[in-house]
């Protein structure tokens, strides 16, 4: 039996991971595995990832993982998911965005995937202030930008993409974005029936609102992902309903996009889709294919009910919007 390390974490986290395992558990036989994290495990141990929790999600088959709270106010205090990502090197962001039917946007039927670098670019924790002056050191390897160009490659052809976009700002970062598209450019010739493009981050933001169907796979260096990832989350219905997945070689973790949410804690009002699509993506990983495929497609079938939380203009609680689906398997 697979065995899936959970992560409650803080804010709406343990209400919306006690869902996703109902769900996973009326489809499916996994062995779950407690684990902890975040700001009220900060608060007990005084650590907000402690060792325990990284052995036990390397012994563990996938990761399943809320949101946790991170206070800007204490000194030196790190994100357990950020730490999380770093340990266990999961280096591919991918977000898809696939519309669900009954969610006041403007578009309806976007299928595409964002693929962001995880582990350096700009958030490679080099920064330093120096007098009258601050700086942050942008770091493209050879290693990290093959390694995430091919998993965006190998994705598309996976899930029958026909394009893969490579996004960068060579213009103007000549040298390190330079060498990110050169890299991106020759891991793409080993993939000859997938379409290959590459553009301007700034143009690809726009091109997201004006005309988001152009796009299938988009790949790029982790500040750039992180940006237009939130903006294409708009284009589906907000941080409410966006999953994700974060890959490594040996490891995985699911998660919804948005945070922890801490004003909303045990109000039973916050949207479940994000954490159960991110939970059909956990449930794919660990070969369980068919249950992913029976918790998306109830999802959707909810939406064309029309049972929907007040984010997307619906006026159901999360445990209505979840019983309906579970209901619907
Ligand atoms: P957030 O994603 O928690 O909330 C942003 C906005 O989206 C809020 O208006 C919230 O009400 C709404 N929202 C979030 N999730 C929703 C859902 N499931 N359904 C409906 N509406 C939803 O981000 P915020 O407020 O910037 O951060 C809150 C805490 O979460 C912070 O401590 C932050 O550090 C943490 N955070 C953690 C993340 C993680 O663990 N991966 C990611 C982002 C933020
Ligand atoms: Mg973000």
């Amino acid at each position: 039996m697979k065995k899936i390390l959970y992560i409650e974490g803080d804010g709406v986290g343990p209400e919306l991971i006690a869902h996703a395992k109902s769900a996973v558990d009326s489809l499916a036989k996994v062995e779950w595995v407690r684990g902890e994290a975040g700001f009220a495990t900060f608060q007990k141990t005084g650590s907000p990832l402690p060792q325990e929790t990284i052995d036990s999600a390397k012994k563990c088959d996938a990761i399943l993982f809320c949101a946790v709270t991170s206070p800007p106010n204490i000194l030196n205090y790190k994100s357990a998911i950020v730490a999380l990502r770093k340990e266990l090197d999961l280096y591919a962001n991918l977000r898809p965005f696939v519309s669900l039917p009954n969610v006041p946007v403007p578009y309806s039927a976007l299928n595409f995937a964002i693929v962001r670098e995880n582990t350096e670019g700009m958030y490679s924790g080099l920064e330093k202030r120096e007098g009258d002056a601050a700086y942050a050191t942008r770091v493209i390897t050879k290693k990290g930008s093959e390694r995430i160009v091919r998993f965006a490659f190998e994705y598309a052809r996976k899930k029958k993409f026909q394009k893969v976009t490579i996004v960068h700002k060579a213009n103007v970062l000549r040298i390190s974005d330079g060498f990110f598209l050169e890299l991106a450019r020759n891991v793409a010739k080993e993939f000859p029936e997938i379409g290959c493009e590459d553009a301007i981050v700034d143009s690809v933001a726009m091109r997201l609102v004006k005309n988001p169907q152009e796009f299938q796979v988009i790949v790029t260096t982790n500040l750039f992902g992180d940006i237009l990832s939130d903006e294409a989350s708009a284009l589906i219905g907000g941080l409410g309903v966006a999953p994700s997945a974060n890959y490594g070689d040996k490891y995985a973790l699911f998660e919804p996009v948005h945070g922890s949410a801490p004003k909303y804690t045990n109000m039973d009002v916050v949207n479940p889709t994000g954490m159960l699509l991110s939970t059909a993506m956990m449930l794919e990983h660990i070969g369980e294919k068919k249950a992913a495929d029976k918790l998306s497609s109830a999802v959707k079938k909810c939406y064309e009910l029309g049972i929907k939380t007040k984010d997307v203009g619906g006026s159901a609680k999360t445990s209505e919007m979840v019983e309906k689906i579970i209901s619907l398997f």
